[in-house]
């Protein structure tokens, strides 16, 4: 057994009484490689499942109620949701608000659970670091959910369905990238996906004695989920000013020259370069994962770092704290890439470092930063790893 389900099963024997009946479970965390911004519009992304993520140790229950207990809140015990009246979010369920949008949302889809379960969890993936904790604790439960009651779903469908939980029962308007990512990981792939239309490619992700590094500025997110739904907003306008012009679905739809040629039918300029970063962001995916497969690792870094200075001037969603880990981390030997990763506005950057020189890296960009913020960043060597699993 390994070590990790032997503390989560002690811990449930503790918190329940006994563990008679229980199953353990993983699903990872995200990172995404390029692509930020884009699904949403109809763009592509290339994120990967990590080896780190959500366990969690689970058994049905007789009567209605759900009970659940994480190991990274312990200060808030045991919370109780009964879910024979119907399921509604609550501030004071607080995380599990979570798992239970995604039992919600099997009921929206017509997959009533007849009985209530207790539910342990216990995540590795630093929260709110923009590694997609939540989508983790979504996907983790809809693994669950279907082993435990037998649902006629597929990976895929727990991907739209922790999503469309996280969308309608916790108000986050977030894409499909990250409940996608988790869902359908594989160890050592990327998933080069097209969000318009799912269809996904795996590729191998050959970095040559590299290594993905994440560092995380610990800076709290706070606004960041009301900025995430400004910038939706901000494309959705600018696409309906193009679409007075052509006949595109999303901006995912539109090549640079074209985007080009169409601009200025979109008279806010703000507008305008948040449309321009999802137009370019979308195409650089393209190119990168063409740049990938072909083995040339150092053009795929160069547009990690285009990817990053549109995000930081076109979409501004970086700040000062992911700019100066961004920053710092061009500056080192051996780094092929570098940029900021998830929503933004805070959580963590991703850089492909070779081997030799990670060490000097996590000294170097780790006292920079600082130095220049006041407080430290954390660093991660991650691995890419599989999908959920019982375990
Ligand atoms: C968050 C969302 C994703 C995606 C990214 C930005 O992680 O959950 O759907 O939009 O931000 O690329």
């Amino acid at each position: 057994m390994s070590e990790m389900k032997e503390i989560i099963l002690n811990k449930f024997n503790e918190v329940f009484g006994d563990a008679e009946g229980t199953k353990a479970y993983f699903a990872p965390g995200r990172v995404n490689l390029i692509g930020e911004h884009t699904d949403y519009n109809g763009g592509h992304v290339f994120p990967c499942a990590l080896t780190i993520g959500t366990y969690g140790v689970a058994r049905k229950r007789e009567d209605k109620k759900c009970r659940f207990y994480s190991m990274n809140f312990e200060d808030l015990g045991v919370i109780e949701a009964d879910i024979s009246g119907g399921i509604k979010p609550a501030k004071e369920l607080d995380w599990v608000n979570y798992p239970l949008g995604v039992v919600w949302a099997f009921a929206e889809k017509g997959m009533k659970i007849d009985c209530g379960f207790d539910l342990l969890l216990n995540g590795n993936i630093p929260n709110g670091s923009g590694l997609s904790s939540s989508a983790s604790v979504e996907v983790l439960t809809g693994f669950i959910l279907r082993d435990l009651f037998g649902f006629d779903v597929t990976n895929q469908d727990l991907a739209l369905i922790g999503q469309f939980s996280e969308n309608k029962f916790n108000g986050v308007n977030c894409g499909i990238m990250d409940q996608f990512a988790i869902a359908m990981g594989k160890k050592d792939h990327a998933i080069f996906l097209d969000t318009a239309t799912l269809q996904y490619e795996y590729a191998p992700l050959k970095l040559e004695g590299a290594k993905i590094v994440i560092a995380c500025s610990n800076k709290k997110r706070g606004l960041g989920d009301s900025k995430y739904n400004e910038r939706r907003q901000e494309c959705e306008d600018a696409l309906a000013a193009l679409q007075t012009m052509v006949n595109i679905k999303s901006l995912g739809d539109l090549d640079e020259a074209t985007y080009e040629k169409l601009s200025p039918v979109i008279k806010d300029g703000t507008k305008c370069r948040r449309a321009r970063h999802a137009v370019y962001e979308n195409q650089r995916t393209i190119e990168a994962v063409r740049a990938l497969k072909a083995g040339n690792i150092k053009a795929f870094g160069q547009l990690m770092n285009e990817s990053h200075k549109s995000l930081r001037d076109d979409y501004e969603v970086t700040g000062k704290e992911l700019d100066t880990l961004v920053d710092a981390a061009w500056k080192v030997p051996g780094v092929i890439g570098s940029r900021m990763t998830g929503a933004g506005f805070g959580g963590c950057t991703v850089s492909i470092v070779k081997e030799e020189n990670v060490e000097e890296f996590i000294k170097s960009v780790g006292e920079n930063y600082e130095k220049n913020i006041g407080y430290k960043a954390d660093f991660y060597v991650v691995e890419v790893g599989d999908g959920p699993s019982v375990i």
